[in-house]
């Protein structure tokens, strides 16, 4: 059974193995700072999205001092991705009412890939746009097993943390190439990627969890290598 609260319960804690640091915030932090880089990559954005980008890249600061990393600039890379030191992988992600971090030795994970989403239904006409016809299948009979979590919405955070945790790795993914499926019992889900980039990489095992309160969901991947058939570029 799918145990809902609300508040500010930490969330992600749990979702991750060992190896993650977390750091999440309900509220946004006005005092933390931003170094010049990051800042001047936010300074013609709206005023919310500034905001999000502040406390997220404090929730990343806190969770890299968890890793003995001092804090550092983490600048907006290549497609939009952190760019974390090196020897570090992690993960941002921002929604209303919530921002959350995760990071990891490199050499413990191979990355990592967190999102968060109100816990409510997808626009109107978005789910064909996401899900194959298996996982809309899916998502009907969850909703009605388990009607207080919108299962649309978990499944959309779901490959939104796939795909950020596979870019780190070079594998850029569209929603048709990941197929997920829920155990709403253990709160973990399979990913089946269709991607020729992925089948040449047998080793790459990943461990993907969600969790559901009231208001948010909160998805989380780790990809951990075998004997390293899949390199970072
Ligand atoms: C990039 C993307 C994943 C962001 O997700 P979102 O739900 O819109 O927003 P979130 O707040 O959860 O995440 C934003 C954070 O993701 C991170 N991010 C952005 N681009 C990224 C990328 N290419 N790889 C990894 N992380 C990325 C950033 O840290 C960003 O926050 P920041 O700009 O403050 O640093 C999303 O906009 C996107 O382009 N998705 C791809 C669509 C797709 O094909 N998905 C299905 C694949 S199975």
């Amino acid at each position: 059974v799918t145990r809902l609260s609300g508040g500010s319960a930490p969330l992600l804690a749990g979702l991750l193995p060992p190896a993650a640091v977390v750091a999440e915030a309900f509220q946004d932090d006005d005092g933390a700072a931003l170094f010049p880089d990051e800042a001047a990559a936010i300074e013609s954005a709206v005023q919310t999205r500034r905001v999000a980008f502040r406390t997220g890249r404090a929730c990343a600061r806190r969770a890299l001092v968890g890793l003995g990393v001092a804090p550092v600039p983490i600048a907006v890379g290549t497609g939009g991705a952190p760019r974390w030191p090196a020897g570090i992988v992690g993960s941002i992600t921002h929604c209303h009412g919530y921002r959350g971090a995760a990071v990891a030795r490199a050499r413990d994970l191979a990355s990592l890939g967190i999102d968060a989403e109100p816990n409510q239904p997808l626009p109107h006409r978005v789910l064909p746009r996401i899900a194959l016809a298996s996982e809309r299948a899916m998502v009907r009979e969850l909703a009605a097993s388990e009607p207080r979590v919108c299962w649309d919405r978990l499944l959309f955070s779901a490959k939104e943390a796939v795909y950020k945790a596979y870019y780190p790795l070079g594998i850029r993914l569209t929603f048709s190439l990941a197929t997920l499926s829920f155990d709403a019992n253990a709160h973990a889900f399979e990913v089946q990627i269709d991607s020729p980039a992925t089948l040449a990489s047998p080793a790459l095992t990943l461990s993907a969890r969600w969790t559901a309160t009231d208001h948010l969901i909160v998805t989380a991947v780790a990809c951990q290598l075998g004997d390293g058939h899949v390199r970072a570029p």
